[in-house]
Formats: structure tokens, C-alpha cells, sequence
């Protein structure tokens, strides 16, 4: 089923549409979580300390990951600035954060009200500390449901690219003039960490994008007293992680995502993931690419005689 204009391309009947920031976790969640970024502290205190009084602006803060990093850091002092579509939405998620949130909601796909957007925050707080480029969209289908839905992939690298691009372009500037700032990229361990999967041709390629463009970009402003962190976050239970087939598999809450996100912000370390991430890459995508990638194409065709759903489901 295809939620459209949303952050997810398929939820099954059986899934709330915005699932809760506090779902009590299980406890394959609660491995899933130690196994992927258990290794990840970072407390109120220090929070505080690095963002208290401070401009953060967080995209995609309506739901999911966005909306609960936004919480923490509105709860540790910072001036946050929440970004998404949905105006209603977001601006229930301002007043349930209470004053240090202010909602500018913004269709990032319209890349002038991005620029419009980007003018105003300055207007408004002048140069953010911190950008997080969290807002994005996954879409998980096979290239054989995709002939005749380019769409997918102009909405995907719109969303996950393009716009993250426009946005910070148009802040940066202002950022290396004062001569501070980072940003940080809600990325995926989709492209760092696990092996390159068939079915999200879409939504990895629109992902690795912008990771190879933050990654440039670090080098160029870095002599400017600017950083940046891309994090390859594991599953975490949100809207966008609803579809059939990552559905009943351990995942972390969306409190527990913003605690990395948090770390990013606090720590800025040029990337953050699950720590086995390199190791894993370097066997799975790199020394072992070839096997990898043989043994992945024959689960996708058994998968999609039987129906499993690893290349996604058509619709
Ligand atoms: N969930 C996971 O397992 C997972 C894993 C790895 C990485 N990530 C990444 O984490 C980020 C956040 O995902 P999530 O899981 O929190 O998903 P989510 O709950 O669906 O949230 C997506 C957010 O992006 C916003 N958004 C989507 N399209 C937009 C647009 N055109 N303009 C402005 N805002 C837009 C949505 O708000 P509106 O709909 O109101 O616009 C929403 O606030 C994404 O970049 C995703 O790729 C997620």
C-alpha cells in the first residue's frame, strides 16, 4: 500500500501510521540496539553543555527520528528549528516541545522554498550552529515494479539529496563567516555497514549521494572551523521503516536514534554507525563483494518466486 506524499512508500494495513516515540522496546529491540550503537553515550549534562543557547535546525522533525532528536535538544536549551512539510503537524510538535521550538514548515522537494526558507532562518537566528539533514524518504521496490515509476527515483534524490544540498548551500555561507558550525547527515548503514541490498536501488543511491557530497564538502569548509558527522543509523521503528519486509525485525525506538543523533552533534565525529560498520563494509562490500553479491542474487530470485519480499512489493 503506498502512503503518498509521505516519508514511507509501504505501509502494511496492520501498522499505525506514526508509531510511538516510546514504544516500550523488546528485547531483540534492546539487542539490536547494543549490537548496533550500545557503544553510543552521551548524556543530558553534556548535551547541555554543547547546545544551550544554540540554533539547531533539524529537517524531517515532524515524525520519526527528527521529531525525537528535535525533543532532546529543545529539552537541553537549544533554539530548534523543525522543518517538514506537514504545517499542522509540525507545528502540534512545536507546542508539545514548548518554546525553544519554533516550526517552519517547508516542502524541501520546492527547492525556492528551500532558498525562502533559508532566508528566513538567517533573518530570523542568523547562521545556525548546527544543520541536521535528517528529512528523507525510503522507498524499497524492485527494478522489474519500477519500470514504469521513474518518479521514485526523482522523489527519492529530490528528498534525500538535492534538497539537503539546497538547504545547507544556502545556510553555509553565513556558518563559515562566523567560522563555526556542523552538520550532520541522517544517513544509513544501508550504504556503510551492510552489504548493498538488492530492492533499494532507489533510496540507497539517493542516500550514498549525499553521504559522497557531505563527505567532499567536510574538506572544503573544515579550514573554516566547520564539521561534519554522516551517521549510518540502524533500523529504528518509525513511519519510514514500516514496510512488510522490515517490519518484524529488531529495530531501535526513535528516542534511542536521537540519542545518537545527539552524540553526532555533541561528539562530531566524521562518522557514527555501529562499530563493527568498517570491518563489516570493507568484508561484505569490498573483500568479499563478488560472493556477497552472488549469494544476495539468488535469495533475491528465490525471494521473489516465493514472495518473501526482498526486492519490496509492487504497488
Ligand atoms: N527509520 C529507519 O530505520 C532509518 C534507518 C536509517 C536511516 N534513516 C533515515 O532517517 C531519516 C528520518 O527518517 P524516519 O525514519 O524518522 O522517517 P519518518 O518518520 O517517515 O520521518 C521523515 C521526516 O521527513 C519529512 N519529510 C519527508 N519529505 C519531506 C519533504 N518533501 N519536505 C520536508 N520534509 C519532508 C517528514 O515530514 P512530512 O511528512 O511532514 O513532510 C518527516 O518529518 C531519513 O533520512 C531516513 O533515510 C531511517
Amino acid at each position: 500500500m503506498i502512503l503518498a506524499g509521505r516519508g514511507s512508500a509501504i505501509l502494511p494495513p496492520t501498522m499505525p501510521l506514526v508509531p510511538s516515540r516510546r514504544t516500550i522496546t523488546s528485547i531483540p529491540d534492546r539487542v539490536a540496539r547494543l549490537v548496533t550503537h550500545g557503544h553510543v553515550r552521551v548524556s543530558d549534562e553534556e548535551l547541555r553543555r554543547s547546545v544551550e543557547g544554540r540554533v539547531v535546525l533539524v529537517t524531517g522533525a515532524s515524525y520519526g527520528i527528527g521529531e525525537a532528536t528535535a525533543k532532546r535538544l529543545v529539552d537541553a536549551g537549544a533554539t530548534t528549528i523543525l522543518v517538514a512539510r506537514t504545517a499542522e503537524r509540525l507545528q502540534e510538535v512545536a507546542a508539545d516541545l514548548g518554546p525553544g521550538a519554533r516550526a517552519y514548515p517547508c516542502d524541501l522537494t520546492d527547492f525556492d522554498a528551500v532558498g525562502a526558507l533559508a532566508e528566513q532562518v538567517l533573518a530570523d537566528h542568523g547562521a545556525p550552529d548546527v544543520i541536521v539533514n535528517n528529512a528523507g524518504k525510503s522507498i524499497h521496490r524492485s527494478i522489474a515494479a519500477s519500470a514504469e515509476r521513474f518518479h521514485d527515483f526523482q522523489r527519492t534524490i529530490d528528498i534525500n539529496y538535492l534538497a539537503p544540498v539546497r538547504l545547507t548551500i544556502a545556510l553555509l555561507p553565513a556558518m563559515r563567516e562566523r567560522g563555526s558550525g556542523h552538520l550532520v547527515n541522517t544517513s544509513t548503514w544501508g550504504v556503510y555497514g551492510m552489504p548493498i541490498a538488492p530492492g533499494w536501488s532507489a533510496y540507497l543511491a539517493s542516500k550514498a549521494a549525499f553521504d559522497t557530497w557531505v563527505r567532499c564538502v567536510a574538506q572544503e569548509i573544515r579550514g573554516d572551523g566547520l564539521t561534519a558527522t554522516t551517521v549510518h543509523m540502524g533500523l529504528v521503528r518509525t513511519r519510514m521503516a514500516s514496510s512488510a519486509v522490515t517490519q518484524g525485525m529488531p529495530a531501535m525506538t526513535p528516542d534511542e536514534a536521537a540519542h545518537i543523533m545527539c552524540h553526532a552533534i555533541v561528539k562530531r565525529p566524521r562518522l557514527a554507525g555501529p562499530w563493527w560498520a568498517g570491518p563489516a563494509d570493507l568484508i561484505s562490500n569490498q573483500v568479499f563483494r563478488g560472493p556477497t553479491e552472488a549469494l544476495h542474487s539468488r535469495l533475491f530470485t528465490e525471494s521473489e518466486k516465493r514472495g518473501w519480499g526482498m526486492g519490496g512489493y509492487p504497488g
